[in-house]
């Protein structure tokens, strides 16, 4: 039985999607069978991001109103065959779906895939509702500046009211530079003030940026230690210990 993880945020542009993509390729690259859920209901830009804009036919709302399967709706990545993507329904709002319907729709999805990300829309309303009941996990991705870390911080309450969720942050766009300066704050330090654990950070680069211009992911990017970062956390996910770097502790940490 595979595990669903939900890839969520506070404030919005954190880098969700971005997060989504490249971890579930670093997990097949791994050889894990994975599969993106797109929950971006009427916003969807997985397929953009991974450069498969041209191979989807079919959608969750055609799985979900019976045109298809899941099977026939969940498009292979062109260069990684273990890696799937269900495109959210673009003419729809999250009022639009079922609850049930995503649950079952998830769950059915649970038993052919080893880990299946749901890109959630930012902000906890109707669209992280509909996918909130079927999720084993879930990543909250952040970013180090205050206005971010206030809007985690409602998200994370929300986490804990679902005991049975495995909840963890991600910080991306973290700048050892400033950091060093002590003008941002410790990834630890930051996790120790959410009260969640941390699964990893993702550096900040200029490189993701270019790589989306050009339809690929993090994992493609240019940087070598945005690429690095995205598989320490992938490694985690699927249960090994990787260390931290050291710059990350705030003192006794970890
Ligand atoms: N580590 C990073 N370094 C530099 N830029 C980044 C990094 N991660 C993400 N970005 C950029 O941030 C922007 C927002 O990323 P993304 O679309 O993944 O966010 P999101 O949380 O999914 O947004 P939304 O809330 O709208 O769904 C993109 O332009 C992306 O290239
Ligand atoms: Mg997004």
């Amino acid at each position: 039985m595979g595990r669903a993880i939900l890839i969520l945020s506070g404030k919005g542009g954190t880098g969700k999607t971005t997060m989504s993509t490249s971890l579930a390729l670093a997990l097949a690259q791994m050889g894990r069978s994975v599969l993106i859920f797109d929950g971006d209901v009427g916003l969807r830009c997985c397929d953009l991001l991974m450069g498969m804009e041209d191979l989807i036919v079919y959608d969750a709302g055609d799985v979900l109103e019976g045109r298809c399967t899941l099977t026939e709706a969940a498009t292979a990545h062109p260069k990684c065959g273990r890696l799937r993507l269900l495109s959210a329904p673009q003419m729809a709002t999250p009022g639009d779906v079922s609850k049930k319907a995503v649950s079952s729709l998830i769950e059915e999805a649970k038993a052919s895939y080893d880990y299946i990300f749901i890109d959630c829309p930012a902000g906890v309303g109707r669209g992280l509702k509909n996918v909130w009941q079927a999720a084993d996990d879930a990543i909250l991705v952040a970013t180090p500046d205050d206005a971010s870390l206030r809007a985690a911080e409602r998200v994370s309450s929300l986490l804990f009211e679902r005991r049975q969720l495995h909840a963890s942050l991600l910080l991306n766009r973290i700048d050892r530079f400033l950091i060093h300066v002590k003008e941002e704050k410790r990834p630890g330090i930051i996790a120790a003030q959410l009260d969640l654990p941390l699964i990893g950070g993702i550096p900040e680069s200029y490189d993701v940026y270019r790589g989306i211009l050009m339809h690929k992911t993090a994992l493609e990017c240019d940087c070598g230690s945005v690429r690095r970062a995205v598989r320490r956390v992938a490694k985690r996910l699927d249960g090994k210990d990787i260390p931290f770097p050291h710059f990350y502790k705030a003192q006794n940490q970890f």
